[in-house]
């Protein structure tokens, strides 16, 4: 189904939804295997008032799409999306950066294992983006992130009106569009806007403490499509 018939109002993420939309960021986090590799660790995440912390931090990192104006939501933040088209940043983008990466420390205090993690799924990311579209292919592509909506409103067509959005946007600057699947109920929905399994990779299948199976990364492509063009 393309959500692109609804008419729902598309807005740039303000500062006045942030605090909803960190909600919606945050409940789509708990469903996201990804997210669970993150965190999931024996050490664990054990923080008095730990949910509190982490919707905090989330706003921070919203915050950070308002100022960047990567952010595009329905619904004063029920839905969300951010568009990352590869500007350079600007030095408030890297102070910013800084200031996110002090916020993590003191509000998430992630453990050695959670950020070997990280490190292990950054350096992932890398190797497939280069594998796929060359050393410096991705920097003409716009990359499509965090897309979420609120449970309470999903299969209601928001997301599927963002993504739409996002990729008449790319068209209009004749740039193609790539994106993180972690989900694999969510293929589906991506094959329908356009977007299609380019490559795949395991989180996890070196790793002695995590018990589970390894997580499946796959990357997912939608090329320019000059018909879209306005
Ligand atoms: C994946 C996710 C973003 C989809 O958001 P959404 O707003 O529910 O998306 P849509 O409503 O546009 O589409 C979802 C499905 O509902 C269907 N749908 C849309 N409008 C509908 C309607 N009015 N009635 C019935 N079904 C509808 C769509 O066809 C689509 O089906 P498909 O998956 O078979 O393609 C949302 O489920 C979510 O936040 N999940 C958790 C976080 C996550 O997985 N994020 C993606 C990271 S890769």
């Amino acid at each position: 189904m393309s959500s692109g018939v609804l008419e729902l109002e598309k807005d740039a993420l303000r500062w006045s939804d942030v605090w909803r939309a960190s909600s919606t960021l945050q409940l789509s986090a708990h469903s996201d295997t990804f997210y669970a590799y993150l965190h999931e660790t024996p050490a664990g995440w054990h923080l008095p008032f730990r949910h509190l912390r982490e919707r905090i931090f989330f706003w921070f990192v919203l915050a950070f799409w308002v100022h960047r104006k990567t952010g595009y939501t329905i619904g004063n933040g029920l839905a969300l999306v951010s568009l990352d088209s590869g500007r350079a940043k600007r030095l408030s983008d890297k102070i910013w950066g800084v200031f996110l990466g002090i916020a993590e420390k003191m509000l998430c205090a992630p453990s050695k294992e959670q950020i070997r993690r990280a490190q292990e799924y950054k350096i992932l990311k890398g190797c497939l983006l280069r594998e796929s579209f060359g050393e410096d292919g991705k920097d003409s592509m716009i990359l499509l992130d965090s897309l979420a909506t609120h449970p309470s409103v999903r299969r209601q067509g928001y997301c599927g009106a963002l993504v739409d959005y996002v990729s008449r946007q790319a068209d209009n600057e004749r740039r193609s569009t790539y994106l993180w699947s972690s989900n694999p109920t969510n293929t589906e929905f991506y094959n329908n806007h356009g977007y299609h399994e380019v490559a795949v990779a395991f989180l996890g299948d070196s790793n002695p403490v995590w018990k589970k199976p390894p997580v499946r990364c796959p990357l997912f492509c939608r090329k320019y499509n000059s018909d879209t063009n306005t």
